[in-house]
């Protein structure tokens, strides 16, 4: 963390010639279990990793925001007068999109200073860990704070998900915004996407011997087009269809009737769903009961489940998640939207390398591109630094 922390402080100094008043980190995620049910106003475990994006911010005396990276070379300004969603484009839609979205929830934007932002990051872009809503949280936390708006972390989880809809266009649900703010370390978050009651649950992984490992594909995917949208809009289908608001509200009971009711691609995107969230209540309930070396028929189930049923995942994911169970892994996954991105593997500590080695030797053989594998551990989720 110091090394990025003083990468963004430079960065800033660089870029504005001047000091910030302040740093803020917010983390990318892992989805342990749960896909897909955010947006169906289900159950979503997730939990905030060890990596992590920082912002350093400055105020201003004029109306202006300014926003730097280092990940693009151009300044993004723009007077707080014109934010609009349909304005912003590129990377500055996330913290830009953040400021607009702050002020559709309530904030008095035209009482409120301009600003300079610089963001670094060192969470993965496009592995489905939440690169994106790691730079929303981080400066939802830091406009929140200087700005003084007192809204509370849940209520900044609300922004970040109306920044990505709106400034950004990916239909995506309020589970990424909710782990990156809510998590806790060696935690995950158990998040019921109606009410937004959260619960933080132990993991236990450490003392099971256990690690998370992901394994990236480094086939990046796009929320904002295809796949993602035409599943949400399957699921408002089929909930529109059984007579119900949200997915939420069928179990598996409901399952017969969903099927004699619903044409077959339809019904198997409704069973996914139903299935995942009493899967979700599922594994928390073996983590409390019997840690977590009880929960890989869960996460395998889930995989089998997001492949089958919801055909989201693809040939590269399936490899590491069967190569990675063949190996010994306690259970396997693909996580995040799907189409790309990265699944994760339950791996004992002793069986890592060899998983690792497998996964690498396997993309080899069927002449796939380097997958990425690496440990993460469950982290605190966004604070201010300093
Ligand atoms: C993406 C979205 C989330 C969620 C997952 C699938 O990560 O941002 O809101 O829908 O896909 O579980």
């Amino acid at each position: 963390m110091t090394d990025i922390r003083d990468e963004t402080t430079d960065g800033f100094r660089a870029t504005f010639g001047y000091e910030p008043s302040g740093l803020w980190s917010a983390p990318g995620r892992v989805n342990l279990i749960g896909e897909h049910t955010d947006y169906n106003l289900g159950f979503v475990l997730p939990f905030a990793i060890d990596r992590r994006t920082v912002v350093a911010l400055g105020l201003r005396d004029d109306r202006i925001a300014r926003v730097a990276s280092s990940f693009a070379d151009e300044v993004v300004e723009i007077d707080l007068s014109r934010l609009d969603p349909a304005a912003l484009d590129g990377w500055a839609a996330y913290p830009l999109g953040v400021a607009w979205a702050l002020g559709a929830r309530g904030a008095d934007l035209a009482a409120v200073p301009g600003f300079d932002i610089f963001v670094e990051s060192d969470v993965p872009v496009g592995a489905g860990l939440s690169s994106s809503a790691a730079i929303e949280s981080a400066v939802a936390l830091a406009l929140n704070d200087v700005w003084q708006l007192g809204f509370d972390r849940p209520q900044l989880a609300r922004v970040g998900q109306l920044a990505e809809n709106e400034a950004v266009g990916a239909p995506t649900g309020i589970m990424d915004q909710s782990a990156s703010l809510l998590g806790e370390k060696d935690c995950a978050v158990f998040l019921d996407c109606r009410s937004l009651e959260s619960r933080i649950v132990e993991l236990g992984l450490a003392d099971a011997g256990l690690v998370v490992l992901i394994m990236d594909t480094g086939i990046s995917h796009e929320h904002a087009t295809g796949g993602y949208a035409e599943r949400r809009a399957s699921c408002e289908l089929g909930a529109r269809m059984l007579g119900v608001d949200s997915l939420r509200d069928l179990g598996v009971d409901d399952l017969p009737r969903a099927r004699a009711e619903l044409d077959d691609v339809t019904f198997r995107r409704v069973r996914h769903v139903v299935t995942e969230n009493q899967r979700v209540l599922d594994t928390v309930a073996a983590l409390a009961s019997g840690g977590p070396r009880s929960i890989g028929d869960l996460l395998d189930a889930s995989h089998r489940s997001m492949r089958d049923d919801f055909e989201i995942s693809i040939a590269e994911l399936d490899l590491a998640v069967e190569t990675a169970q063949a190996n010994g892994a306690i259970g396997a996954r693909m996580t995040g939207g799907g189409f790309g991105g990265a699944a994760i593997a339950l791996v004992a500590t002793e069986d890592l390398s060899r998983v690792q080695v497998a996964i690498d030797g396997a993309f080899a053989e069927h002449g796939y591109g380097v997958p990425d594998t690496f440990v993460v551990t469950a982290a605190h989720g966004a604070s201010r630094e300093y």
